[in-house]
């Protein structure tokens, strides 16, 4: 039997969370409290599992059956009563989060792991309403953007989880063809988004500084250093070209490349700006409707692309 799943918010990560289960599988109950966001919940799936389908990961009959496993809950007791598994995704704001663990720990049954998507807050404290015996059976599953179609689920945990708990919640994402990657401590960003945050750093930093243009900048990272992560990790790259080369060229570039504590100078100039990327018409690039809409499927499709070759890899 596999696990009925609740996922609560349906923004743009709870929607994709909900999807991934119901195509692997699970039967899932979603809660979004704004009408107009709950309404765009199911045609957003149906149009995922569309493009899936038209790349020939999923069938068509699949596509139907898996649709029909999501259902819209009428509200959050709805969500979770009688759920084995809950996650939420709600905004990224402590104050909510302890509000809303407080309420589905009152609402989900005994046996129901409890877990949060969060980007960045740590974990002890989200949960501090929380009585001991749900503690052991709470964590952060940390999806990735598109959480449908990204395989990457880190799972973080408290020290007194049992271990077949843990077991069973990395098997069960395992099983919807996700890879999980165990967290060892409670850490702001886990693993991925503090190594994107570096890269990020050192992409904007070469831009502010005037070293390339935009685009070669991009051209770099992704047919350099990102085409080489696509297939295999760090610590790998560095055993293949030498750790003697890697602690050199580390002492020399890392004393001159940028190690600043806060978010870009150029990225706050533009925010402050309102160049807020797509949805204000303009970021780094230029964007109208139609571009960026284009530009989004493109990028899904190769993002669908690289993970049927992906897949293989250990
Ligand atoms: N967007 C990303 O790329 C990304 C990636 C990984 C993790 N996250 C994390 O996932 C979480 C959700 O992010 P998002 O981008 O999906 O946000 P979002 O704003 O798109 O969606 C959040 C949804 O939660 C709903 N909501 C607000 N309060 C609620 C409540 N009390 N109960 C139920 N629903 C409620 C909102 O109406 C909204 O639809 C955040 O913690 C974020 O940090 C986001």
């Amino acid at each position: 039997m596999r696990e009925t799943i609740g996922v609560i918010g349906g923004g743009t990560m709870g929607h994709g969370i909900a999807a991934a289960f119901a195509a692997g599988g699970h039967d899932v109950a979603i809660w979004e409290p704004d009408e107009g966001r709950r309404a765009l919940i199911l045609p957003a799936i149906r149009e995922a599992y569309t493009l899936l389908t038209e790349e020939g990961v999923l069938g068509a009959t699949d596509a139907a059956a898996a649709e029909g496993r999501v259902h819209l809950a009428g509200d959050l007791a709805a969500a979770v009563a009688g759920r084995d598994f809950v996650v939420e995704a709600i905004p990224e704001q402590l104050g909510l989060k302890q509000a809303l663990f407080a309420d589905i720990d009152r609402l989900a049954p005994a046996h129901a792991v409890l877990a949060s998507n969060t980007s960045s807050l740590p974990l002890a404290a989200m949960m501090e309403p929380l009585g001991v015996l749900r503690r052991e059976r709470t964590m952060v599953t940390h999806w990735y953007n598109p959480p449908l179609i990204m395989p990457l689920v880190e799972l973080s945990f408290f020290g007194n989880m049992p271990a077949d708990v843990y077991d069973s919640v990395s098997r069960m994402h395992e099983a919807i063809g996700k890879r999980t990657v165990k967290v060892l401590k409670d850490v702001p960003g886990l693993i991925a988004n503090r190594i994107q945050q570096a890269v990020a750093r050192e992409v904007f930093s070469l831009i502010e500084q005037g070293v390339a243009d935009t685009a070669d900048v991009e051209k770099a990272l992704m047919f350099g250093p990102a085409f080489r992560y696509a297939t295999t990790g760090q610590l790998e790259i560095a055993d293949f070209g030498g750790l003697d080369v890697w602690a050199v060229v580390g002492d020399a570039l890392l004393a001159v490349m940028d190690a600043s504590k806060e978010a870009s100078p150029l990225l706050k100039r533009k925010v402050a700006g309102g160049k807020l990327g797509v949805k204000s018409g303009e970021g780094f690039f230029t964007w109208d409707t139609a571009t960026a809409g284009d530009r989004r499927r493109d990028f899904l499709r190769r993002l669908i692309h690289q993970s049927k070759v992906s897949r293989t890899f250990g």
